[in-house]
């Protein structure tokens, strides 16, 4: 949020501050989720502003979910919010599907985008693959909806790892067109807020693949209720080659794989690269491996832990997502009322 200020020049400075993100549980929770947008959810929570996190799960059925696999994953993500520092009573914690609000203004925006704006998607492309015509009507309109999570809100900042970046684009353009179309100043452009050395954690297996909660792949990617004996595994497991570690950042140029494994043991411990190299500049793999491996579990195993405790109260999670739903629709009804409004659509009072 150093960017606070500065929007304060921009046609932001109407509105005030406020936080919006959100995760699909579309499959466990991975390192990727943890370190490129959880714990920066948590830091804003702290950060005293409003902080409203999402579990999507509207987004998560554009792609085929079984349907008690998508009921657990709902609470497994919203025990991972909680467990990793999110607080029901400092964030409004919900599931979209509860606040009918986002699937209302997806159809109104789904007026305003243009395909060809879809068309550039580039998770679109990636997630349809070769077969495009078969991918759902959903998948591809998925921006729109996501722009509606965001502006139902009158969001200002949104946290996301580096993937995301380009729909965060499509929803200020969704934003500026339906300003620019209605000749009125409504919604606002929303900033993308992408920090930290774990923006793109990438597979353990593929130094140039995004580690991803739908890799076909389990040894590609560390889970959030993975045991520590797993953690370990994979991590001693993860591709890297054969030259010990360098002491500078440019010696990370071209080895994919290295400077994940850095990367993430900066995020973990707190660090910048430069510190980490300066530690470990030297070693060979089989020497900092099992250092990585110690740190993430050191800094997981409690995560999961209170996950699985958490779990076993499925109805206390259900009431904190009842709870945050009403109070989320509670800033998002008056929003879509006055977007109603705009379009000229007639609601008797
Ligand atoms: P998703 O799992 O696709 O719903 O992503 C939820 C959030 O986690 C988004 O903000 C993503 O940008 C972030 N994220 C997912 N995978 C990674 C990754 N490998 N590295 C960093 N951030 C990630
Ligand atoms: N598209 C995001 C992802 O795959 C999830 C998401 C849906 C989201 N709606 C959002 C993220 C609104 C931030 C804000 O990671």
């Amino acid at each position: 949020m150093e960017d606070a200020a500065q929007s304060q020049s921009t046609p932001n400075a109407a509105f005030t501050p406020r936080v919006f993100s959100g995760i699909q549980p579309s499959g466990g929770l991975t390192l990727g989720n943890y370190l490129g947008a959880i714990r920066r959810f948590v830091d804003m929570q702290e950060s005293g502003v409003q902080t409203i996190y999402c579990v999507v799960d509207m987004h998560a059925i554009t792609v085929w979910q079984e349907p008690q696999a998508l009921l657990r994953q709902t609470r497994e993500l919203t025990a991972g919010y909680i467990a990793a520092g999110l607080d029901p009573e400092k964030s409004i914690l919900f599931n979209q599907s509860q606040v009918a609000e986002h699937a209302q203004l997806a159809w109104i925006f789904n007026c305003v985008v243009r395909m060809g704006w879809m068309k550039r998607m580039t998770q679109f492309k990636d997630k349809a693959g070769k077969n495009a015509e078969e991918a759902s009507l959903g998948l591809f309109g998925y921006p729109a909806l996501m722009a509606a999570d965001i502006l139902a809100y009158h969001a200002t900042h949104v946290p996301v790892g580096e993937d995301q970046k380009q729909h965060l684009e499509l929803t200020r353009n969704t934003a500026a067109k339906f300003n620019h179309d209605y000749g009125v100043d409504f919604f606002p452009m929303t900033e993308p807020v992408i920090e930290g050395t774990a923006t793109r954690v990438m597979s353990l297996r593929d130094g140039s693949k995004k580690m991803s909660k739908s890799d076909p792949s389990d040894a590609s990617r560390i889970n959030m209720t993975d045991d520590a004996d797993t953690i370990a595994r994979k991590i001693r497991k993860a591709r890297t080659d054969p030259d010990p570690l360098p002491s500078e950042d440019k010696g990370l140029e071209d080895r994919a794989e290295a400077r994940n494994l850095v990367n993430i043991y900066a995020a973990l411990s707190d660090a910048t690269v430069e510190d980490v190299l300066r530690d470990v500049g030297g070693k060979q793999f089989s020497e900092f491996k099992p250092m990585l491996a110690d740190l993430a579990v050191a800094k997981l195993a409690p995560i999961s832990k209170e996950m699985a405790r958490l779990m076993e109260q499925p109805d206390e999670i259900d009431r904190v997502l009842g709870r945050g739903a009403n109070r989320a629709r509670e800033i998002a009804a008056p929003i879509l009322h006055r977007t109603y409004d705009i379009v000229g659509m007639l609601r008797s009072t």
